[in-house]
């Protein structure tokens, strides 16, 4: 059977990276294919009200005409997030390191989430951070300085938007930077930063990785070609390893982000990478997947940085596999768009699954078979989506309330879905 074909949209991570740090360089950067979505309009608007001059997308090109390191001004307005956990934390970063004030906020799911992780070493470098809520929570009013002192942190957790919030801070305040942490979290400011030129080296030892940012004074622009979002490609791989051959094109293959390749193998999928050529730094090709019977796994808690944003997916595809299938080390997602390890939970028991839910621990018993009942977003895109597989899936019946999330990432989802569902029938 001829596998069907998806193009999923451009990287989140890589586009909110290439909007900000495009607006930071000397020169105009053109991002193709860039993610248009919910959270990377935040990221547009917060810059905009910055002063910095970023076009809309025409054609599938975006314009920024960056103004350098301190090209950005004093906004008039409180800095609105909306629901980006990526937005707020980068910015936190880069504003540490412009010499005024500014009011960082978002909405209730990003208010309830942690800042200290970045505030902190912030704070130990020179910047001032006043909660105006709850502790540890938005919204904050940065006071930033220029010249910040050097800032150095070893993180307890990997954490891609802690290292690259303090690399953004040591770039606009012209401080020297170093940041470690267990693992690797996704290193897509690291590999941008390395093609504007900006002083940055990686090295690893026991088992941490160590990025450090020398003196920086200019960024050269950006031309970048987005590759496709892995996180936003998964759903479409899952639906290919339960319902017949998907293959997803041009999608990131960064060894930070494709630890759910391995897990889906590990499941019993049938997964083939075709690496293509480098793009902008970025490896990129396309994954075939194609059924068959699935078995459940162990997730690792060392392998969790790889797959953070996929566990919805492999959740709802456990409740799908033969056995048992245990996630370790998942505490951090009780803070991401929601607590997503409650909202996997009270899902899956909704359907009829057996789940053990423990702090840091997620436990699924498979039951293969038909699923019938009635899911909720908790108003994260990554849960509807997850549940959206499994809803359309032939025999099962489960009815999705807040499927408007997927906005946030993944605005066309439902019609491909659709789209992909209906050919894989037919063939
Ligand atoms: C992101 C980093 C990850 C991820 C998030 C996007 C980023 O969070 O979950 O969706 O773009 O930097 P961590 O900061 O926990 O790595």
């Amino acid at each position: 059977m001829e596998p069907i074909e998806v193009r999923v949209p451009g990287d989140k991570s890589i586009t909110h990276r290439a909007l900000i740090l495009g607006s930071l360089a000397d020169g105009v950067s053109r991002i193709r294919r860039p993610l248009d979505s919910a959270d990377t309009r935040s990221t547009a608007a917060v810059l905009r009200e910055l002063g910095a001059d970023i076009g809309g997308v025409a054609g599938d090109e975006m314009i920024v005409r960056g103004r350098g390191l301190r090209g950005w001004r004093a906004p008039t307005v409180a800095l609105d997030c909306g629901n980006s956990g990526t937005t707020a934390r980068l910015l936190l970063g880069a504003l540490a390191g412009c010499p005024w004030e500014t009011r960082v906020t978002g909405d209730a799911s990003l208010q309830g989430r942690p800042m200290r992780r970045v505030t902190d070493p912030l704070t130990a470098a020179g910047a001032a951070f006043e909660e105006l809520g709850e502790s540890d929570r938005l919204p904050i009013r940065v006071r930033g300085r220029r010249p910040l002192g050097p800032i150095s942190h070893d993180g307890p957790r990997a954490s891609a938007q802690v290292k690259s919030a303090l690399l953004l801070a040591g770039l606009t305040g012209g401080a020297p930077a170093r940041v470690s942490e267990p693992g690797l979290s996704r290193d897509h400011t690291e590999r941008m930063l390395r093609s504007m030129a900006a002083a940055v080296e990686v090295t690893g030892r026991d088992g941490r990785s160590e990025v450090t940012l020398g003196a920086t004074s200019r960024l050269e622009p950006l031309d970048t070609n987005v590759p496709g979002d892995p996180s936003s490609a998964v759903f479409f791989l899952g639906l290919g390893a339960l319902l017949g051959p998907v293959r997803t094109l041009g999608i990131s293959l960064n060894p930070a982000r494709t630890g759910s390749l391995e897990v889906l193998a590990r499941m019993g999928a049938d997964v083939r990478v075709e690496r293509g050529a480098e793009a902008s730094g970025e490896p990129v090709g396309s994954v075939l997947v194609a059924p068959s019977s699935l078995a459940g796994t162990v997730v690792e808690a060392r392998e969790v940085p790889s797959l953070l944003d996929e566990i919805p997916l492999l959740a709802a595809l456990a409740a799908a596999a033969g056995g048992v299938t245990r996630f370790e080390g998942v505490a951090e997602l009780r803070v991401k768009e929601s607590d997503r390890v409650a909202a996997l939970a009270t899902n899956l028991r909704a359907l009829g699954i057996e789940v053990e839910e423990e702090p840091d621990v997620l436990t699924v018993r498979g039951a293969p078979g038909p699923l019938e009942g009635t899911v909720h977003s908790f108003d994260d895109h990554r849960i509807a989506m997850a549940f959206g597989v499994l809803a359309a899936l032939p025999g099962n019946d489960i009815a999705i309330e807040g499927r408007e999330a997927v906005s946030i990432s993944f605005p066309s989802f439902w019609t491909d879905l659709q789209r992909v569902t209906t050919e894989l029938r037919r063939t």
